[in-house]
């Protein structure tokens, strides 16, 4: 059946399966080869060929060669497309991996329309909306990727703008103060030229930012979408003449996705809206506990502020599972609260059934500049699949030292 026709939940089970009746299998198969035989040179190099500059094999011609194309990854890809209603997925070892294909996509991209208008568009710009993950700001910092960068703020990003940019670049909710930004409003200012969203939070279950004008959608695939924590994985969804682009970069640098991880990501596809909804339901009612709790000086959760600009009911579908707190006893309470924890695991990452608590400024946002590093309070909870009640209780154990325990009735009534 078309994916056009089905709902998210339907999609997410049956998306990028359509071949398996064909191969008269039910679950997904897992094609580890590195190498596959070639019917003869000149139809093998012609399908290499088509791989190397970011095409597909051709039908009489084979794949080839693993670090070109591989089944079991191109189905996660056809699935993760159809969630986020894009022409194509392209998948990476990680979302770091991902992100740096996107950068050196682009540039590549300007430098041919470039050259076709016969103007040199000097040195390669991208435009970083602030916050964003510490691993994203250190790559775009760095000069790594021989691109300057400009970090600003959503409404700074028109005048941030130069004929050189060839990317704007943007997280929302943003790692890992939940920030929203506006993607059309981003997407206007930046007059063309194309917005990568990394929309890792959000999960294409709650947010399409292709639908809302950008041009890719950027997954740690790791988090939400494995949802078990034993893949590392990066996807991109968007249009099939950019997936071109960043294939032929995935190509060239070998960046692409192992199989197994693929399988085990297509796999978390299936459960992805049932997670997503009943860790958000979690997360609504321990944010709404955080901000009694004396102990807390501010919880940072979209939707939490009141939204004056309604982002949250025309941008997304739900607030997601991510919460962030400060807290009033400074780092000592923070670095007390993390190591209190006991259902809570206390590592980096997220998005995973199990809930993890974590340090941005001391870990995930530690290579980034002082001046835009998270505050010494804070501290980022992914919330998982436990019992809620049973949350709060560990919460409310490793908060109770750090000032009195919050005993407001309305959360007991919320919980139980
Ligand atoms: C929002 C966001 N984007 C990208 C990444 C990088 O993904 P990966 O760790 O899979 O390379 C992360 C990792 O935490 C993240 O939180």
């Amino acid at each position: 059946m078309n994916s056009e026709f089905l709902n998210p939940d339907s999609v997410a089970v049956h998306g990028g399966r359509e071949d398996l009746q064909a191969l008269g299998v039910h679950a997904l198969p897992l094609d580890l080869s590195t190498t596959n035989p070639l019917p003869d040179i000149e139809r093998g190099g012609d399908s290499y060929e088509s791989m190397a500059l970011g095409g597909h094999p051709l039908a009489d011609g084979g794949s080839v060669y693993a670090r070109l194309w591989n089944p079991t990854v191109a189905r996660f890809e056809c699935a993760l497309a159809q969630l986020e209603k894009a022409q194509a997925g392209v998948a990476f070892s990680s979302g770091m991996a991902a992100m740096t294909a996107a950068i050196l996509a682009s540039k590549a991209t300007a430098h041919v329309t470039a050259q076709d208008g016969g103007r040199s568009t000097g040195q390669p710009h991208v435009v970083a909306v602030r916050p964003l993950y510490g691993g994203t700001d250190h790559l775009l910092a760095s000069g790594l990727l021989g691109v300057e960068v400009t970090f600003c703020t959503e409404n700074e990003v028109a005048a941030a703008m130069r004929n050189s940019t060839v990317l704007v670049v943007l997280e929302t909710p943003a790692n890992p103060t939940l920030d929203l930004v506006d993607i059309r409003n981003v997407v206007a200012q930046a007059g063309g030229v194309d917005v990568l969203v990394d929309n890792t939070f959000a999960t294409p279950i709650l947010q399409n930012p292709i639908s809302l004008g950008a041009a890719m959608s950027l997954h740690s695939a790791t988090k939400y979408i494995g949802g078990h924590g034993d893949a590392v994985g990066g996807v991109i969804a968007c249009s099939e003449k950019t997936a071109e682009a960043l294939r032929r970069v995935r190509a060239i640098t070998g960046a692409i996705l192992h199989p197994l991880g693929a399988y085990l990501l297509h796999r978390g596809l299936t459960t992805l809206p049932i997670r997503v909804r009943s860790q958000q339901e979690s997360a609504r009612v321990i944010a709404a506990w955080l901000a009694n709790h004396p102990a807390v000086e501010k919880v940072y959760f979209p939707g939490s502020d009141g939204d004056p600009r309604s982002l949250l009911q025309h941008q997304m579908r739900g607030p997601g599972a991510m919460v962030a707190i400060t807290l009033r006893g400074g780092f000592d309470a923070a670095n007390r609260f993390t190591s209190a924890v006991q259902l809570f695991t206390h590592a980096v990452s997220l998005g995973g059934v199990d809930s993890l608590i974590q340090h941005p400024a001391a870990l995930t946002h530690r290579p980034v500049a002082p001046e835009a590093r998270p505050g010494a309070n804070l501290v980022r909870l992914s919330i998982g699949l436990e019992d809620v009640a049973d949350l709060i209780a560990d919460l409310d154990q490793a908060l109770s030292p750090l000032g009195c325990s919050a005993s407001d009735p309305r959360v007991e009534a919320a919980v139980l």
